[in-house]
């Protein structure tokens, strides 16, 4: 989710500013430096051009540059965090002691990979009917990153990496064809049993391009719907009572029970004396 590099309008400015000002005019050209994110305060970012005798100092107070007023130098004052900056493109202005001439100063704050991609939900359910032929498949959010252009997702690299111990499912990622953005598909590979297994708790992972690269991670909690694919067994084959013959009517001769392995009322059992054997 990066923002265009900084770099890109720059030659077109640059271009302009030639154009607006005659060579010969009193305004220097603009000078560009560039800083990591990230450093510690007082790194160096550049010395700009000055003059012999002149002293120089910042237009106005700034919370993250600070100029050294005889040599030029140009320090931070803070740890730049980039991706908390408005844009990723400083401008100052830098100006001279007697006779004051202002002078700007463009800096550009360089990404380092200083972010994890992250999904939107770290956690989701998502349900498969069991048995559920090869191929079918649900569609994951893919993850982003605070951090831009090489350093941001790599949506080629997203991996079950727990929880698919038995294979029964992977993943389908579509590169979308410009590089940013992916389609990332759960696909079931089929062979789903409730009845073995009811739940399943995957881990992806997915890693971004940088250097060292960072990982984010989803958990999917796949949760197996039951189909009627059990019928209802018998706790015997045969059952075997005796009557004796002045028994009352209605009086309790044998007791069956079956079991179903399914769930819900795919389990409800009923049950009718078929026909009576042996008379
Ligand atoms: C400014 O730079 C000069 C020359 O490098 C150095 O002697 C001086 O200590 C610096 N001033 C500050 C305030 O850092
Ligand atoms: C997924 O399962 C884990 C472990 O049981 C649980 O901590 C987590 O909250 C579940 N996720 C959701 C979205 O229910
Ligand atoms: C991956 O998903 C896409 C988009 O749904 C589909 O067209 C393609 O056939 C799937 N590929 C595989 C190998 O499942």
């Amino acid at each position: 989710m990066g923002r265009p590099p900084a770099a890109r309008g720059a030659p077109s400015l640059f271009l302009l500013s030639l154009l607006l000002l005659p060579l010969g005019a009193a305004a220097e050209p603009r000078q560009v430096f560039q800083v990591l994110e990230e450093q510690p305060p007082g790194t160096w970012v550049g010395t700009i051009a000055t003059r012999p005798g002149f002293t120089y100092r910042l237009s106005e107070h700034h919370a993250l540059f600070s100029i050294n007023a005889t040599s030029g130098a140009l320090h931070t004052r803070a740890t730049i965090d980039r991706e908390s900056l408005a844009s990723d493109v400083v401008d100052l202005v830098v100006l001279s002691s007697q006779p004051t001439y202002p002078s700007e100063v463009r800096v550009l704050v360089l990404d380092l990979n200083d972010n994890a991609p992250v999904f939107p939900d770290p956690s989701i359910v998502v349900t498969f009917k069991e048995d559920t032929g090869s191929g079918r498949q649900l569609i994951l959010d893919t993850a982003t990153d605070a951090d831009s252009g090489t350093n941001g997702v790599d949506h080629s690299s997203y991996r079950i990496v727990a929880g698919n111990e038995e294979g029964c499912f992977r993943l389908n990622i579509t590169l979308n064809p410009s590089g940013e953005g992916a389609f990332l598909h759960l696909v079931s590979r089929g062979g789903l049993d409730r009845e073995a297994t009811p739940t399943y708790q995957l881990l992806v992972q997915v890693e971004d391009k940088g250097e060292p690269r960072r990982r984010g991670y989803l958990q999917v909690n796949v949760t197996v719907q039951d189909i009627n694919d059990n019928p209802p067994i018998f706790s015997q084959t045969l059952y075997q009572a005796r009557v004796p013959e002045d028994a009352p009517v209605g009086a309790s001769v044998l007791q069956v029970a079956a079991a179903d392995a399914d769930e819900g009322t795919n389990a409800d059992i009923r049950y009718r004396l078929e026909g009576v054997l042996g008379l």
